[in-house]
């Protein structure tokens, strides 16, 4: 069984490439509805509540957990490896260096949150990989609240996200990293924006290859029936998680309530 865990809907975008890849594996799904956005959150907060989901999912019968929030990746998977030495982690991380290989104008855009972007990760990814490149950040405030309400395509969304890449397409950026789970949601606005000389780079593929790997699977024969099995969570209301997934995944899946055990946090 694979725990998938983010911030809210946002790690629904890398459940769609794991049951591709691996369509018997059961997975449990954990969305933090009552504390989303992670995006603005001190740091330490983001480490307990990570902490506490990845319990539960442990608790579960999880055999692997998937980070599926970069600014969870960057504000706690160091923490989770420490205090879960025998759990296999795969962690989301924006993905600078396939960009960096793919742009022809040396100019890559970066879309992630605020918390992301001032991660001693995400400062290791830029110093590893994008040498020659020059990034321009967005944090897209406001953008994972807009997509948790369901406007993935409304004309208010769409005046948004101009004012986010018009900029960057004048600065001359041709590839745009989606750096939060969330954003591959409003993908078909960012493309039309974009246009179709702007490559879009989402590591949700690399990432279910990454869990395959870690597993020991192979890609397997595709279900035949419909035989999902995924069990979603959520620390808020459960209905309307079932009709999130419904609507961005097309999957009816049995969604229930979770109160998280946070730790007490040692301030000393
Ligand atoms: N989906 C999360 C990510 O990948 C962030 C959303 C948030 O700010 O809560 O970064």
């Amino acid at each position: 069984m694979i725990g998938i865990f983010d911030s809210g809907i946002g790690g629904l975008s890398v459940l769609r490439p794991l049951r591709d890849l691996l369509p018997h594996e059961p997975l449990i799904y954990v969305a933090d509805q009552a504390h989303v956005p992670y995006g603005a959150r001190p740091p330490a907060e983001i480490c307990a509540l990570s902490e506490a989901i990845t319990r539960f999912l442990l608790a579960q019968g999880a055999e692997l957990v998937v980070v599926a929030c970069n600014t969870a990746t960057a504000a706690a998977l160091t923490h989770l490896r420490a205090v879960f030495p025998d759990v296999p982690f795969v962690g989301m991380e924006p993905a600078v260096k396939p960009a960096a290989r793919l742009t022809k104008t040396g100019v890559v855009g970066a879309l992630a949150t605020a918390n992301t972007f001032k991660s001693q990760r995400y400062a290791s990814l830029l110093a590893r990989f994008a040498e020659g490149v020059r990034l321009v950040e967005n944090p897209c405030v406001g953008l994972v609240e807009r997509i948790e309400r369901g406007e993935l395509a409304t004309a208010e969304t769409e005046t948004f996200l101009r004012a986010i890449l018009e900029p960057m397409l004048a600065e001359g950026v041709d590839v745009l990293i989606l750096g939060c789970t969330h954003y591959p949601f409003v993908r078909p606005l960012l493309e039309r924006i974009a246009g179709p000389e702007v490559v879009l780079v989402d590591p949700a593929p690399a990432v279910a290859q990454q869990v395959a790997r870690l597993l020991g699977r192979g890609v397997e024969e595709p279900l035949t029936a419909y035989g999902l099995q995924l069990t979603a969570y959520t620390t808020a209301e459960p209905e309307r998680l079932h009709t999130q997934i419904q609507d961005l995944l097309g999957w009816d899946v049995p969604t229930l309530h979770v109160e998280l055990t946070i730790a007490h946090q040692n301030s000393g």
